[in-house]
């Protein structure tokens, strides 16, 4: 059956518009970026992970706390950590703030996360994957869902153990990323056992990994199965990749549509960060939006080098003066800031998945 990415599907009961989903990336799935992923076409969108553990004890090295805007919805809220009271009070907590979806993460391969139970270690360890999975279906009326790796080891197939257990559990959904975490983001990810995940649980997969273009997208869904594809680095800096996928035109923005994207979300990154955190957390984000060969080199190393986003929004606004229009237009369509909702949860510094 040939695969349309503008066909709906649904978890649980939520709708999802289209077939491509972002991805939650700790350090980069902040507000901003997640509203612009739902403008340009992503039928979900997923915040990175946020700590369970932090809201008991409040001791977690936090880069400040989650917000949660009208126009993000559908939205999944990641929470992770390894204890099902903590975890299943986070998803209480996550709903209330608005998440359609629950979402648990058992990939990430970093150390700090791994060593406390939390993240890929849950594959390892499917007897609290489990409880953990039954006490956050059982806290809230939303879906729940779990993003994996394929497993801790190199060539390992613990998913496709864990997947359908997880199901029984509560999950409405999975996603898998099938590296395992000791490769880190080496090698390409094996979707042959995303396929064999599909074939073994009867709800939703969505197949994550070295997915960048219209292309892959479709050829992952055709080959697996899955009913949704994420889309994580191919995203960065480049939204446009999103509509390209989900539209089918290639499209090249013009400088003054880079410059003002980059603008919009420079200045919500400071209003969800504050200042101080958001030069250092925007440096990457330049060179995302900058390079494809959208600006010269020493322009880009110009901007990374500034010490304020307001000097970098005013070099911005003089390379493309056409940005200034099409700013004004797109921050006159944002909900008001004073209707978010911030959340007392930490966003990890440690992320990954
Ligand atoms: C910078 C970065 C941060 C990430 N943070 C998270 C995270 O917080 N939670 C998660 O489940 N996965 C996280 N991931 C994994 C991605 O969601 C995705 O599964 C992985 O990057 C493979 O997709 P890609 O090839 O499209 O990048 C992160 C990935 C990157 C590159």
């Amino acid at each position: 059956m040939p695969v349309n990415l503008r066909d709906s599907w649904s978890i649980g009961g939520v709708e999802v518009p289209t077939r491509i989903v972002l991805a939650p990336m700790a350090g980069v799935s902040i507000q901003a970026f997640r509203r612009q992923g739902r403008r340009f076409g992503a039928g979900l969108v997923c915040s990175e992970m946020v700590s369970a553990a932090g809201i008991g004890h409040r001791n977690e090295r936090t880069f400040g706390y989650l917000r949660v805007a009208a126009d993000e919805h559908p939205l999944a809220i990641q929470i992770f950590g390894s204890e099902p009271d903590s975890m299943a009070e986070a998803a209480r907590m996550v709903e209330a703030a608005g998440a359609d979806i629950v979402d648990m993460n058992f990939g990430c391969p970093v150390r700090k996360v791994t060593k406390t139970g939390a993240g890929a270690h849950l594959m390892e360890d499917p007897e609290l994957a489990c409880r953990v999975v039954a006490a956050v279906a059982s806290a809230v009326s939303v879906p729940v869902t779990v993003k994996m790796r394929r497993g801790v080891e190199n060539g390992s197939r613990a998913c496709l153990e864990l997947g359908p257990r997880l199901v029984e559990a509560g999950a409405a959904a999975l996603t898998l990323h099938p590296r395992s975490a000791a490769q880190m983001y080496t090698g390409f990810a094996d979707h042959s056992v995303t396929a064999e995940l599909v074939a073994s649980v009867p709800v939703p997969v969505i197949a994550s990994g070295d997915v960048t273009t219209r292309e892959e997208a479709i050829a992952v869904l055709e080959r697996t199965g899955a009913a949704a594809a994420m889309v994580a680095r191919g995203a960065q800096g480049n939204p446009w990749a999103l509509r390209e996928m989900i539209e089918g035109e290639a499209f090249s923005p013009t400088r003054e549509e880079v410059a003002a994207e980059l603008i919009v979300f420079i200045r919500e990154a400071v209003r969800e960060l504050g200042e101080q955190r958001a030069v250092g957390f925007l440096k990457k984000f330049y060179g995302w939006y900058l390079g494809h060969g959208r600006f010269p080199k020493p322009f880009k190393q110009e901007i990374v080098m500034l010490r304020t986003t307001e000097e970098v929004v005013t070099r911005l606004f003089a390379a493309a003066p056409g940005a200034a229009e099409l700013v004004e237009r797109r921050e006159a369509e944002l909900p008001a800031a004073e209707d978010d909702i911030v959340l007392e949860l930490p966003i990890s510094v440690y992320g990954g998945g």
